[in-house]
């Protein structure tokens, strides 16, 4: 499932049917990143650098420092030292495009499934709809959830709103899906369903997924790069397998 290498992405993804307009040079550059939260040292000094079309793995216990690492890279939370470059997207440049699945997913509870990710037509970059639907139908028949949509959010399970949070950020046509544990109401098998989607967007489009996970059994089949917090500290990046 994610046996692709990293040439092999950076191939697809420059591309003429890539998303990142040509865009060189890493997604995320972070020197001596710091996080505090009173007493609370949430990020202590983490070096990363996230390259374009990779996908990678946060884990780490409860209160690693997972989702405060999702947010700095978001631009949701500030470091308290240390510093985050975004090099396609700092100093007035919008070329970037990172949208977020935080763990309360944003869905408008009473509007329908479908509604909801008809929303995100108004602020994708599809050229028209038909394209942005054919898109949406294509994403909900590989999820299993197409005879689902019409459901109203409020009376959907917690399985079905991951999904269409996943689908809805997907359809915005991001470079970027950061995600924070949103795969914690779906089974194993839907699980890997979700993964196996975003490996088809990242050879596609050349998206770069960052995804926070505890997750040990969906770890194990994948063979990619993991980044493991313990305590606020980046202590381990590379294979999953020597994890
Ligand atoms: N807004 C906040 N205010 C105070 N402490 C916080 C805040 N956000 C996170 N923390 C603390 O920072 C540490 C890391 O939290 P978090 O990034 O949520 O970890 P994880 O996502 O791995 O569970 C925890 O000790 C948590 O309690
Ligand atoms: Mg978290």
């Amino acid at each position: 499932m994610f046996n692709q290498t990293q040439n092999t992405n950076q191939k697809k993804m420059n591309g003429p049917n890539g998303t990142n307009k040509g865009l060189k040079g890493p997604v995320f550059y972070c020197e001596d990143l710091s996080v505090q939260f009173d007493e609370i040292a949430a990020l202590k000094s983490v070096q990363l650098t996230v390259e374009r079309g990779e996908i990678i793995f946060v884990t780490g216990a409860s209160g690693a420092g997972k989702t405060t690492l999702l947010k700095v890279l978001s631009g949701l939370t500030e470091p308290t030292s240390g510093r985050i470059i975004r090099p396609n997207q700092d100093n007035g440049k919008k070329s970037l495009f990172i949208s977020n699945v935080f763990q309360d997913l944003r869905l408008m509870g009473k509007y329908t499934c479908e509604e909801n990710l008809m929303f995100a037509y108004d602020s994708s970059l599809y050229a028209n709809k038909a394209e942005f639907i054919q898109d949406m139908n294509e994403l909900s028949r590989i999820l299993g959830v197409k005879d689902r949509l019409k459901l109203k959010v409020s009376d959907a399970n917690g399985g079905l709103k991951q999904k269409v949070a996943i689908i809805r950020s997907l359809l915005t046509r991001p470079d970027v899906l950061i995600a924070d544990e949103p795969t914690s109401s779906l089974d194993i098998d839907n699980t890997r369903r979700l993964f196996d989607v975003l490996n088809l967007y990242n050879v596609k489009r050349g998206l770069t997924v960052i995804w926070a996970t505890h997750n040990k059994e969906l770890i194990k089949s994948f063979t990619g790069r993991i980044i493991h917090l313990d305590n606020g500290r980046l202590v381990y990046s590379g294979n999953a397998c020597f994890i």
